[in-house]
C-alpha cells in the first residue's frame, strides 16, 4: 500500500538499501514522495537507484563500507551535498553472519558479528547527528531484532541488544533537541534469494543445520508460526520514520508475530 505524499520533502537515507528490507523501504519511501539515499558496499545499489528514478523517483546512490567511521561520514557528508539535509536515517545494514552454538564461534568471528551489526548504526547515528541538530529535528529508526532473546547466533544477538540500548538512550538524550530515535525488531523474514550472502564464505553443511535449528526456534517463538513478509517489515519501519509517529521515541517495536525479543 502507498501513502501518497507522506513523504514529501523529506530527504531520507538507507543504509544496507541494495537488497531486502533496505531496498524496500527506500522504493516505497521513494514512491510516497521522499527523496532516497542508498547507501551500501554492493556496488549493485545503483540498480534500485535506477528503479527507482525510472519510476518517477527522486534517488541517489553512495557506495561505502559503514563498518568504518569513514564510510558513515562520507555518506551522510555526500546526503548533505546531494539534498541539502537529512530528515530521516534509516540504519539497516547489519545481520547474522553465522550460525552456529556460541562455544564454536572463533573470536574473530565474534568481533566480525559486533562490527556488521552494531557499528553501522553507532557510527551513522554520530555521523547524522551534527546536521539534524543543526536543523533541530530530525528522526532516526534503527532495525534491531527479535534474536535479542534466540538460538545459534549470540554475538549477533549481544548487537543487537546494543541496538536497543543506543536506541533508547539516543532518545532520550536528544529529545530536547527534536529528535526521535526508534527501533523495529523484526522476526524471521521471507525474500528472495540475496544477492549478497551474509557470509561471504558460504554455509557448510554443519552451518545450515545449526541455521535450520534457530529457523525452528523463530517459528516456534512467533505466536502467528510462520515468518513476515518484506512488506510487514517496511510498513511499521516507514509508519515509525513518519510524522504519524511524532509522539513516539525511545521504543523499539517488535515485528515478528507475536514473539517479543
Ligand atoms: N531478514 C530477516 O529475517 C531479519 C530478521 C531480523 C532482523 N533483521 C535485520 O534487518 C536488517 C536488514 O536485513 P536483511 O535481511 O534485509 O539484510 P540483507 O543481508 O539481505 O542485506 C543487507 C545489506 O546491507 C549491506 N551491507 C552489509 N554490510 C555492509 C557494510 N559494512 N557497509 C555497507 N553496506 C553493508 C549488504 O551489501 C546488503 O545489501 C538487518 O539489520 C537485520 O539484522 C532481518
Amino acid at each position: 500500500m502507498i501513502f501518497a505524499g507522506r513523504f514529501a520533502g523529506k530527504v531520507m537515507v538507507v543504509t544496507g538499501a541494495a537488497q531486502g528490507i533496505g531496498a524496500g523501504v527506500a522504493a516505497r519511501a521513494a514512491a510516497e514522495g521522499a527523496s532516497v539515499v542508498l547507501v551500501d558496499r554492493a556496488e549493485f545499489v545503483t540498480e534500485v537507484e535506477q528503479a527507482i528514478v525510472a519510476e518517477g523517483g527522486k534517488a541517489i546512490s553512495i557506495c561505502c563500507d559503514l563498518e568504518t567511521y569513514e564510510g558513515a561520514a562520507v555518506a551522510m557528508a555526500k546526503a548533505v551535498e546531494a539534498f541539502g539535509r537529512i530528515d530521516i536515517l534509516i540504519n539497516n545494514v547489519g545481520g547474522a553472519i553465522r550460525m552456529r552454538p556460541y562455544a564454536e564461534f572463533e573470536p574473530a568471528q565474534i568481533d566480525a558479528e559486533i562490527r556488521r551489526s552494531l557499528m553501522p548504526t553507532l557510527y551513522c547515528c554520530h555521523a547524522v547527528l551534527p546536521t539534524m541538530l543543526e536543523q533541530g529535528a530530525g528522526t532516526i529508526v534503527n532495525l534491531s531484532s527479535n534474536a535479542t532473546r534466540g538460538i545459534r547466533r549470540v554475538p549477533y544477538s549481544a548487537a543487537k541488544g546494543g541496538i536497543n540500548g543506543l536506541t533508547q538512550s539516543l532518545a532520550m538524550e536528544y529529545a530536547e533537541s527534536g529528535i526521535r530515535v526508534v527501533a523495529t525488531a523484526p522476526g524471521g523474514t521471507s525474500a528472495p534469494p540475496r544477492r549478497v550472502a551474509r557470509n561471504a564464505e558460504g554455509d557448510s553443511a554443519q552451518e545450515q543445520a545449526w541455521m535450520a535449528e534457530a529457523v525452528a526456534q523463530v517459528t516456534d517463538s512467533a505466536f502467528l508460526k510462520r515468518y513476515g513478509t518484506l512488506e510487514e517489515q517496511i510498513a511499521p519501519i516507514l509508519f515509525l520514520a513518519s510524522d504519524e509517529a511524532s509522539y513516539v521515541t525511545g521504543t523499539v517495536l517488535p515485528v515478528a508475530g507475536g514473539d517479543l525479543g
